[in-house]
């Protein structure tokens, strides 16, 4: 068990939503942390990267930067995915490796997984093909997880690998690309709330079932890792053996933003994969996020609350 106490921590992506929760609950354990944001490091230029990590000659690092979207992203710029993410772990997982870092996390995507409706075990994180409609980033994320495994190899040095299904939270993006499920149905309700609109439409049938995690849980899963989680051969799932239709899920997101009006499904959209869910039974075995769990309605609730104050 590693302890956090007074120990120097780096994170990268420190603007994301999960980098924002990594920080706060570091800060909490009481470590020193450094956060590293795009505009004083581009993590895409090895010299930029090299020289950070040299210079804060951090103990551990939370490796948070990443660059993806939604569907339409995927569809849109699957090159640039797959380029930027594997080259960003790349490039820091060489420096950790380069700058004596002890310990490194790297948060992953359950679309890194072949795309199945079974539940995602990580005993066959390595079968088949990710869902095409996320294919470029499931792939890169993959890279990323092998490369951990190979650094572990030859550096003194322990990389290991978080695996979360959808996250959403306060500082989740709203970006038209970038907005995921929860963040796309809470600004649409909101618009259709302020307007008085009578009907909503949402992409697809509805009927794919989407597991959720609060950003605040995630990030504790992801230092809980850190400090008990030491398996570089594979990846460990975080979640909470549980999913949500996407038209239940709506059905709750009007509720709460107080949208009266009616909800409409547009079948001529995609669907993307109907159902993705991590088993959990690993993450049990090695104690992690045992007791640390927040109800879907109540993380809603705080979200919708911070993008009506932002
Ligand atoms: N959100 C999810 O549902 C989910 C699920 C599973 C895993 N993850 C992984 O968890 C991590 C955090 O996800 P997130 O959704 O909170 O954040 P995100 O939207 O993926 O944000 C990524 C962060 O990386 C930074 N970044 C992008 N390109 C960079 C570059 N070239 N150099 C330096 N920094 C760069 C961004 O800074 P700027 O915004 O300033 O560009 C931002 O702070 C990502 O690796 C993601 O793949 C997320």
């Amino acid at each position: 068990m590693i302890d956090l106490r007074d120990s120097k921590v780096l994170v990268t992506g420190a603007s994301s939503m999960i980098g924002r929760s990594v920080v706060k609950k570091l800060k909490s354990r009481h470590a020193k942390v450094t956060e590293v944001f795009h505009e004083e490091c581009d993590l895409l230029n090895w010299a930029q990267t090299d020289a950070v990590f040299q210079k804060e000659a951090p103990d551990y690092c939370v490796h948070t930067a990443g660059y993806n979207g939604n569907i339409r992203f995927n569809k849109l710029y699957p090159a640039d995915i797959f380029y930027n993410t594997t080259i960003m772990g790349l490039n820091v997982l060489k420096a950790c490796a380069f700058s004596g870092v002890k310990k490194v996390v790297t948060p992953l995507a359950s679309c890194a997984y072949r795309s199945t409706d079974d539940f995602l075990r990580e005993k066959d994180f390595n079968l088949g093909m990710p869902n095409e409609s996320v294919e470029a980033h499931g792939l890169s994320k993959k890279a990323v997880y092998h490369f951990s495994r190979q650094i572990s190899k030859q550096y003194d040095i322990s990389a290991v690998c978080t695996v979360f299904n959808t996250v959403y939270g306060p500082y989740d993006s709203f970006d038209i690309n970038k907005t995921k499920v929860v963040g796309g149905l809470i600004k649409r309700f909101i618009v259709a709330a302020e307007n008085g609109d009578k009907m909503v439409e949402c992409w697809g049938t509805g009927k794919p079932r989407r597991e959720l995690i609060y950003c605040d849980d995630a990030a504790e899963g992801i230092l809980q890792a850190l400090e008990k989680y030491f398996d570089v051969k594979s990846p460990i799932n975080i979640g909470y053996n549980e999913d949500i239709s996407i038209k239940e899920l709506a059905h709750m997101i009007a509720d709460l933003t107080g949208y009266a009006g009616e909800i409409s499904w547009d079948i001529t959209k995609p669907d993307g994969q109907y159902r993705k869910i991590l088993n959990s039974s690993r993450m049990k075995d090695y104690e992690i996020l045992v007791e640390d769990r927040t109800p879907l309605r109540d993380g809603l609730i705080k979200t919708i609350e911070w993008y009506t104050n932002n």
